[in-house]
């Protein structure tokens, strides 16, 4: 049976149609977060799951990502690793390219921020679509010889709900998007 938590956290997020542009139907986390027992039960979850997996690092992806990743790195005793949009990291950086519907996006890491070769990785995010951003922080973090775990998210599309591999990476997401 499905954890009853679930249903709460999907409750819980906004659907915005037309936002930011026509068509698209927008996934709002932040009305997720105004409750701080459903945003617990959602950062619970990826706790329980990762807890025993030995993680060294938890990666979270510019700019919701950032909301999720650092708690989860606390609680199971994991470094957090920021994964930002260019020009913000003021170190030396690698950057890995990726396409959007319109035009291409970049990702950037701290070179050092993966310290020894092998570091296990979880990589977090609020929202899967069609993987891109996923894909390009895999292979960010490949490139910096880290072992990537997998990927969480709290919405994804429906084929990334039960067991779906981007780069050979499984991604695990907690709800389907409406
Ligand atoms: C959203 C979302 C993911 C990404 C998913 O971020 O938070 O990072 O899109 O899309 P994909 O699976 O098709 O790659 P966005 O690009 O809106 O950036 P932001 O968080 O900085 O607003």
């Amino acid at each position: 049976a499905a954890d009853p938590r679930l249903q709460g956290i999907s409750d819980a997020i906004r659907v915005v149609p037309h936002f930011p542009k026509h068509g698209i139907m927008f996934n709002d986390i932040t009305t997720l977060l105004l409750r701080p027992r459903v945003f617990k039960d959602a950062v619970d979850l990826f706790v329980e799951r990762y807890r025993g997996m030995r993680i060294d690092a938890v990666a979270g992806i510019e700019a919701r990502g950032f909301i999720f990743g650092p708690a989860v790195a606390l609680a199971i005793g994991a470094k957090f690793i920021p994964l930002r949009k260019p020009r913000k990291l003021p170190g030396e950086v690698i950057s890995e390219k990726y396409v959007l519907e319109y035009g291409t996006d970049c990702l950037e890491m701290h070179v050092g921020a993966i310290e020894r070769p092998g570091e296990r990785v979880l990589i977090t995010d609020d929202l899967v679509a069609t993987g891109g951003t996923l894909c390009a922080a895999i292979r960010l973090l490949e490139r910096a010889e880290a072992d990537v775990v997998e990927c969480a998210c709290l919405i994804g599309l429906p084929k990334f709900k039960d067991f779906y591999k981007l780069n050979g990476k499984p991604v695990y997401v907690l709800v389907e998007s409406r």
